[in-house]
């Protein structure tokens, strides 16, 4: 449904500033009905590529075809399909109320009002805004006005629908239920969407795929589960009685895969990355020379969060 080929973005510098390579050449495609996670530090070029997938900016080269159509080339035909909502709620109008606010963007989708009065009364009951839907978008709150922004990109029926940050800033409830949405209703649907974000329990609640990038290039394109596994039975947390001696904790720290997660005199919590099982040996040689009570040795419960940071650290994924 998406293609995207070798794509660059080098934003010119300004008043004698470098020029920045926001996007560096990426590839990559996105399936029909896939939920895709766009992963990355700030400034890795999420968002500029979000609205080069939305034809807002013009990438320098490289190729992006929508469901086949090549957006460069035939930008209406192909940005029929698309919707998106960019970093934050912009995508609506503060003047309009809620229900306006749908009205109006499946008028400009071309869809016929008589035939959407019943889409629109399922979206605004399927984010709770049915009781504020004759209230001014600008009255909203933060996390309504997100799920309005939404509930506008959907309401065009797009096969493609592009969410930037759909969660940011909001309460975990709100954030539930987006979640809870984009599992159920966009799915069942089967839109196509790429949504990025910096929260680990969507990525873990909602993709199937993440393409995590760093510096404008794709340093993983793989499902969540592959990731994970990957990293799987590699950390270990290990519990000892009482704090460390200066010559332990320096040893400790002088290793990359140790880390000491929290020290006090009762007790002391060292993670261990097991790359090879001579570091186990190694940590456990230092815990032994101080003649510390080993408590523990637990397999640490894997999570999306530190596989993103050792894939962004050049872990065993290898980029
Ligand atoms: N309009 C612009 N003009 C110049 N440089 C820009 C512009 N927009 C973004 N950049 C630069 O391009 C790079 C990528 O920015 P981008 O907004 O795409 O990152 P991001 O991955 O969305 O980050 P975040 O997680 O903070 O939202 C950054 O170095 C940023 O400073
Ligand atoms: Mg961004």
């Amino acid at each position: 449904m998406i293609k995207v080929e070798s794509l660059e973005k080098i934003y010119p510098g300004r008043k004698g500033q470098a020029a920045v390579k926001a996007v560096d050449r990426i590839s990559f495609e996105v399936q029909e009905g896939e939920l895709l996670g766009f992963l990355g530090p700030n400034g890795a070029g999420k968002t500029t590529t979000v609205k080069m997938l939305c034809g807002l900016i013009r990438p320098n080269s490289g190729r992006i075809f929508i469901n086949g159509i090549d957006l460069i080339q035939r930008r209406i035909a192909a940005l029929q399909e698309v919707s998106a909502v960019l970093e934050g709620n912009r995508n609506i109008y503060w003047r309009l109320t809620a229900q306006e606010n749908l009205e109006f963007f499946a008028a400009i989708r071309g869809l016929k009002p008589s035939g959407i009065s019943s889409d629109i009364d399922y979206y605004l009951e399927l984010f709770n805004l049915t009781e504020k839907r004759n209230v001014e978008a600008r009255k909203l709150s933060r996390g309504m006005q997100q799920k309005l922004a939404i509930a506008v990109a959907l309401i065009s029926q797009s096969k493609v629908v592009l969410l930037d940050e759909p969660t940011l800033g909001l309460d975990v409830q709100a954030s539930y239920e987006i979640r809870q949405l984009l599992k159920g209703n966009v799915k069942e649907q089967g839109r196509t969407v790429i949504l990025t974000t910096h929260d680990m329990n969507v990525v873990q609640d909602t993709c199937q795929r993440v393409i995590i990038v760093n510096e404008g290039r794709i340093a993983a394109n793989d499902s969540v589960d592959n990731l994970m596994d990957l990293f799987k039975v590699k950390v270990y947390r290990i519990n000892v009685q009482g704090g460390l001696t200066a010559e332990q904790r320096e040893a400790l720290l002088g290793m990359e895969e140790a880390v000491i997660e929290e020290e006090t005199s009762a007790r002391t919590s060292i993670s261990v990355r097991l790359e090879e099982s001579q570091v186990l040996y190694r940590v456990i040689g230092i815990l032994e020379s101080g003649q510390s009570l080993i408590e523990s040795i637990d397999q640490e419960q894997n999570n999306f969060e530190r596989v993103f940071l050792q894939i962004l650290e050049g872990g065993p994924q290898g980029a």
